[in-house]
């Protein structure tokens, strides 16, 4: 029976969709079944990530339209992924979209709810299917106060088990104050860290090739962290 895990910031352009689509690898590889459902209506994103923007015939929007079945829309592959619809409809009301999402639990270990930037309409269809959440944050304050802005909002939703990521880390800005440290975005969000993600230049590449960056690359072995962690490892937060 699948996790339900919602990825948001509050603030765009953090990192949500990267980070969705680099854990998702990682918990394949490590033989878990894992379905990405992207909630960025008209901007969505996993479909090119995840190399299957080709594949998209349907989307979530048309099973709650009535257009198709759950089993249609589900875009097959290593990771499955349930892709954003292009344009807003009345019917895509929060609780629509949680009974289709649940409705697929017992065919995965771990299903992430991929938000679009902001706390309003979008992030609220999402988050109605969350029962856990993580918080993607880079290290400056705007985007950290946002993150703290969403914690609240999730809080009030009654997704009470968040985590934070914070993603594209540079030592230097930071060691020079430039960026937030880790402590300091700890702080400012309120929320138990999970996992950090340095700044990884491979990681745009996989919008144009779908193919995520090699194993060895940083981010990937940051996702491989998280991974573990979500899996309930126990292992160090940050590379040694
Ligand atoms: N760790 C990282 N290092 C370098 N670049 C990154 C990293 N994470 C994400 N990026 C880049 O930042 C940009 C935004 O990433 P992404 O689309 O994942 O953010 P998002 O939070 O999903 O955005 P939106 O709010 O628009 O949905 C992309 O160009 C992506 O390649
Ligand atoms: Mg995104």
């Amino acid at each position: 029976m699948a996790e339900i895990i919602l990825v948001s910031s509050g603030k765009g352009g953090s990192g949500k969709s990267s980070f969705t689509a680099g854990v998702s690898r990682a918990l394949a590889f490590a033989g878990k079944k894992v379905l990405d459902v992207d909630c960025d209506i008209g901007l969505r994103s996993l479909d090119l990530l995840l190399g299957a923007s080709d594949k998209v015939v349907f989307d979530w929007g048309d099973v709650l339209l009535g257009r198709c079945t759950a089993e249609q829309a589900v875009i097959k592959g290593e990771i499955d992924l349930l892709a954003a619809p292009s344009r807003f409809d009345s019917a895509f009301e929060p609780e629509a979209l949680a009974k289709l999402v649940k409705s697929l639990k017992s065919s995965y270990d771990y299903i992430f709810i991929d938000s679009p930037a902001g706390i309003d309409k979008g992030f609220q269809i999402a988050a109605a299917c969350a029962e856990k959440a993580i918080v993607v944050t880079t290290p400056d304050s705007i985007c950290v106060r946002s993150c703290a802005r969403a914690f609240d909002e999730l809080d009030r939703l009654g997704v009470k088990d968040v985590r934070l990521v914070i993603n594209m880390f540079e030592v230097k800005p930071v060691c020079k104050h430039k960026l937030l440290n880790i402590d300091q975005c700890i702080d400012e969000t309120g929320v138990q860290l999970i996992g950090v993600v340095p700044r990884d230049a491979n990681l745009g590449y996989c919008s144009v090739t779908g193919a995520s960056p090699s194993e060895f690359s940083p981010s990937t072995l940051a996702f491989s962290r998280i991974a573990k962690r979500i899996t309930g490892k126990r292992v160090p937060l940050v590379c040694e």
